[in-house]
């Protein structure tokens, strides 16, 4: 029977799919697909390296890019402390999920646009503005958000900026609430959709959502503020029309980028009605049944027995395309 070792810390929710709780979820999926799954629970790079060297498994699963004493953000990591997966490389142990500089580049916002858009991926204009820099003369309106973070943290209704001293205001507020640089974008003010992909090679599969959210939640701007995001707000919906064009862009980004077994991107649809996209996941949550994964694999593929089936089975096309990849099935 294959062993899954799954990782996650304080900082789970922050970095990964989700708190403790899903960690467990996601065991038990595990589990009930045949196979066997226990948890490291690790707050420390020493705490890291003991369940590394003293558990048995085939297989690890990190819910955390590194280690960080830092529960609610995610940021690049301590100087020169390695990340999670460049230890698994270093060591040659197998993981699930894309390798060490994937991992990088997808944390990374601005390091993602560079590679999509030399790859001929639509995105945003894009400043990474650091402490102290000028400001770029630029297109209003602009967006701006934290350059590595995630879960719509540091994203309100200011974050859309309409002239120059709004946007001096947001790249302060981004530089001193989070101590790392602030991107500036184009505000795409349309739609917005996420697509799943699922596995590698023959066993890959792409799965595209609209995201809807009750319109009276949105304030000022029709954007995921961070008080929207976990609690259930938004809802998956068929793409529709665009079904063809998210997938397309997508399946090239996660070329670009070299992404493996589960990655999401992000997009939304300019103001000329052009999708370009805006973020991609390198660990996409997977909170039963509420998570985006779960919701879209369940439109997708909806089982007779229901979502937490499909919940079983997502799990299972996961870890089944990394073993697969390793050739360990
Ligand atoms: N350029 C943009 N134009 C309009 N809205 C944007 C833009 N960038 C981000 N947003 C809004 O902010 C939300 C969060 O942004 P983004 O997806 O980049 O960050 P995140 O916090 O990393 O998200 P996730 O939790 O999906 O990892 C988006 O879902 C979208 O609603
Ligand atoms: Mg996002």
């Amino acid at each position: 029977m294959k062993k899954i070792l799954l990782i996650t810390g304080p900082a789970g929710d922050a970095q990964g799919w989700g708190d403790l709780k899903v960690t467990e979820e996601i065991a038990k999926a595990i589990e009930a697909s045949g196979k066997a799954a226990q948890i490291a629970f690790v707050s420390t790079m020493d705490e890291f390296y003991n369940a590394i060297e003293t558990k048995e498994f085939d297989i690890v699963w990190s819910a955390l890019y590194h280690i960080s004493g830092k529960s609610e953000t995610i940021g690049m990591g301590d100087g020169d402390e390695k990340w999670l997966a460049d230890i698994f490389d270093d060591r040659k142990i197998p993981y699930i999920g894309p390798n060490a500089a994937t991992m990088k580049a997808l944390i990374h916002k601005t390091a993602t646009h560079k590679i999509m858009h030399a790859n001929g991926v639509p995105v945003p204009y894009h400043y990474q503005i650091e402490q102290g820099a000028a400001l770029p003369d630029i297109v209003f309106p602009a967006f701006v958000k934290p350059g590595y973070e995630s879960r719509s943290v540091g994203i309100n209704d200011n974050s859309v900026v309409e002239n120059r001293d709004a946007l001096e205001k947001q790249v302060a507020f981004i530089h001193k609430e989070f101590d790392q640089p602030a991107l500036v974008e184009e505000y795409l003010p349309g739609q917005e959709y996420t697509v799943l992909m699922l596995g590698n090679g023959k066993l890959q599969e792409f799965l595209p959502g609209r995201v809807e959210v009750d319109a009276s939640l949105f304030g000022k701007y029709p954007i995921l503020r961070a008080d929207l995001r976990g609690v259930g707000a938004t809802k998956i919906k068929p793409t529709n029309k665009y079904t063809k064009a998210a997938i397309e862009i997508t399946r090239n980004a996660m070329e670009a980028l070299n992404c493996l077994d589960h990655v999401r991107a992000d997009m939304r649809l300019d103001a000329a009605g052009q999708l370009k996209i805006i973020e991609v996941n390198g660990i996409p949550g997977l909170k039963p049944v509420k998570s985006w994964s779960p919701q879209m694999f369940t439109m997708h593929h909806p089982s007779p027995e229901g979502p937490m089936e499909d919940y079983k089975q997502l799990i299972d096309h996961i870890v089944t395309s990394a073993l697969t990849r390793y050739k360990l099935i």
